[in-house]
């Protein structure tokens, strides 16, 4: 099959590669010359765990190929739009401006009733929106526009491409649900495929990522009731977990959830309702609820340098979770901010695997980027780990050189009793504040 694939972000360009190695003729297209230039070399634009061997075979084959040109999608068969649907600035709402573009610019060359597949995350009725653009534009033009909403985690694109956990395909014409068929045949393993129109095909993203907002936000309530009450939360999200109908993915607690997808579509959800004059009570909450926990976990870091009239604070982590170079909405970037909102003499110096060079376009100069997480806690009187990286519980805390020896773990990834056993004060979100 013929794809065309709009747009080389974390969704565009794991996709693009997939089909590639599935054995499809790929072309991805991006206005960024500059990145397209890179990725022609052979040079991946971002992080995700075994994609840069599949790219760089896909590449070498000929099967995948990168271009400015919007004219090379002219003879697929399918068109995916994956380019991003940022908030707005001010509305909150998902901001359409892209997708809105990329219909415009695909219309005058849509040739063979090709299949127009949104895979960015979308309010319901885009689909119609696209389909009206591109009829205006192209009034000629025949094409089929379809909802094939993307449920890839980043860290893990290239796992979840090949085995999603399902596909979900909202066409509401045939040509559409036979085109997808024929594609997900071409998987290794079977895939069955939920079709369904496409107004509701767009809701089953929001709604997904919406519950499982939800989800989280309640693990992290929870734990501060357990750290109140004398309860071991991570031994509740394991019994509770243990229930089928609950389930124990997503129930970790943490600093808060963030990323590229849960806070705008959270959000997208609540305005969409809002729009139409339906109160998403629960999603509301957990919006607030998100935002107040990532300042929540400033004053937790805070509190323990009160004392100190100059702190120096250690950063594990900056990336949203482990896996991803991606900062976007990530609650370390967030508590960052936070805590030299409230604190501006505080000195930080910080540490991230893959991060650093996207949490610097956010957080600038005014903190302080080291080589390795030895160096992010030199000299600091409390080392905030804040994202999840497997590379940070394996760090030997004997060689850590700090003016204080003391620990928030905001990811449950520093094994507390070889940090007590090292001196340290270890300050975790069980309920025990376990000290020297
Ligand atoms: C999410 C959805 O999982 C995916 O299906 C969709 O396509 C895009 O949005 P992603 O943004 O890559 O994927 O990250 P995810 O792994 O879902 O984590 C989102 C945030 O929630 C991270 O900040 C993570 O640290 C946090 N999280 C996740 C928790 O705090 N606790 C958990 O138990 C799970």
């Amino acid at each position: 099959m013929k794809i065309a694939i709009i747009g080389t972000g974390y969704v565009g360009l794991p996709s693009g590669v997939g089909f590639a190695e599935l054995g499809h003729d790929v072309i991805c297209v991006d206005k960024d010359a500059s990145k397209i230039e890179r990725l022609r070399k052979g040079r991946i634009t971002l992080f995700e765990q075994g994609l840069e061997d599949l790219f760089l075979k896909n590449l070498k084959t000929g099967r995948l190929n990168f271009t400015t040109d919007i004219r090379s999608i002219s003879d697929s068969d399918v068109v995916m739009i994956a380019v991003g649907t940022p908030p707005h600035p001010e509305t909150g709402h998902a901001d359409m401006k892209y997708i809105h573009a990329a219909a415009r610019d695909i219309a005058p060359y849509l040739k063979n009733a090709a299949v127009v597949a949104n895979k960015s995350t979308v309010p319901v009725g885009t689909g119609d929106d696209v389909e009206r653009i591109i009829s205006l534009a192209n009034p000629k033009a025949k094409f089929h526009v379809i909802s094939l909403p993307e449920f890839l985690r980043e860290g893990f694109a290239v796992h979840d491409f090949f085995n999603p956990d399902r596909v979900v395909v909202g066409a509401n014409a045939s040509r559409g649900k036979k085109l997808m068929q024929e594609l997900y045949d071409s998987f290794p393993k079977p895939q069955e495929i939920l079709f369904t129109d496409r107004r509701s095909s767009e809701m089953i993203k929001y709604a997904s990522n919406a519950f499982l907002a939800v989800k989280i936000h309640y693990a992290n309530e929870m734990q501060t009731l357990c750290a109140k009450v004398g309860a071991n939360i991570y031994d509740v999200t394991k019994g509770m977990g243990m229930d089928s109908r609950i389930g124990a993915k997503f129930l970790n607690p943490g600093p808060g959830y963030g990323g590229s997808c849960f806070p705008k579509d959270t959000l997208a959800l609540v305005n969409t309702a809002d729009s139409v004059g339906v109160n998403m009570s629960l999603v509301n909450a957990a919006v607030k609820g998100n935002d107040n926990r990532q300042i929540e976990m400033a004053h937790k870091i805070l509190d323990t340098v009160k004392h100190v009239q100059y702190p120096n604070i250690g950063v594990w982590g900056l990336a949203f979770k482990a896996g991803t170079d991606d900062a976007r909405e990530s609650p370390a970037v967030r508590i960052v901010q936070e805590i030299k909102k409230q604190r501006p003499q505080v000195s930080i110096r910080v540490h991230d695997p893959k991060a650093m060079k996207e949490a610097y376009q956010i957080l600038g100069n005014h903190i302080t980027y080291t080589l390795t997480p030895y160096d992010a806690a030199f000299n600091t009187d409390v080392l905030a780990v804040l994202t999840e990286w497997k590379e940070f519980s394996e760090v030997s805390l004997d060689r850590l050189q700090m003016r204080e020896k003391r620990i928030v773990d905001l990811r449950n990834i520093v094994d507390a009793n070889y940090a007590i056993e090292n001196g340290f004060e270890y300050i975790g979100l069980q309920y025990r504040k376990i000290s020297r």
